[in-house]
């Protein structure tokens, strides 16, 4: 069986608050990589049915800063399947004054977990569009690049 993207699509939104903020005065980047992780986590369980973890966090970059009462959107979206494992980038938005701006990018590798805790296949990912396939391939080598940092 195979899945679409969109099938597991997700998003979540915060408006930011004092606690969420470090002693620079923007938004901390600690609790921006925990929500990050859930948002991944979310995706990649709708994807699989299956509870899931975080086997890499790749690619984390931080574009830009985030200040308090901003609206932060953070979006997740499959773009790669292996066997047992999902690649899922995450982004995240600031909205301010009506302007969104893009300051967070993110590529997790999530891994489907049986009830043993041991890793289970995953439905494929469904490839529709041209777009759908340049992610894929995109993904693909930094997949390879990630086997090349494993060895
Ligand atoms: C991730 C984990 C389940 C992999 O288990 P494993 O016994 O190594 O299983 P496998 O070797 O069969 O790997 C399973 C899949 O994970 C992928 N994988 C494992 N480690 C990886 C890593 N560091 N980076 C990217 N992918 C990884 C494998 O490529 C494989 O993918 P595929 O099935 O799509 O080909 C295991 O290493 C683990 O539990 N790690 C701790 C995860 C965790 O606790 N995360 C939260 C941290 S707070």
């Amino acid at each position: 069986m195979k899945k679409r993207w969109q099938d597991s699509y997700t998003e979540q939104v915060h408006i930011l608050m004092p606690e969420h903020i470090n002693g620079s005065g923007r938004l901390f980047g600690g609790r921006l990589i925990s929500w990050i992780d859930v948002v991944a986590g979310v995706t990649a369980r709708r994807h699989s049915g299956r509870d899931v973890t975080t086997a890499c966090v790749d690619h984390l970059t931080f574009l830009g800063p985030a200040h308090v009462n901003d609206i932060v959107l953070i979006t997740g979206r499959i773009t790669w399947t292996g066997r047992t494992s999902m690649e899922v980038r995450v982004d995240t938005f600031t909205e301010s004054g009506g302007v969104r701006a893009h300051v967070n990018r993110a590529y997790l590798v999530m891994v489907a977990l049986d009830e043993n805790e041991k890793p289970v296949p995953v439905p494929m990912l469904e490839i529709e569009t041209d777009e759908d396939r340049r992610i894929w391939n995109e993904a693909m080598e930094r997949k390879e690049e990630r086997a090349r940092r494993r060895e």
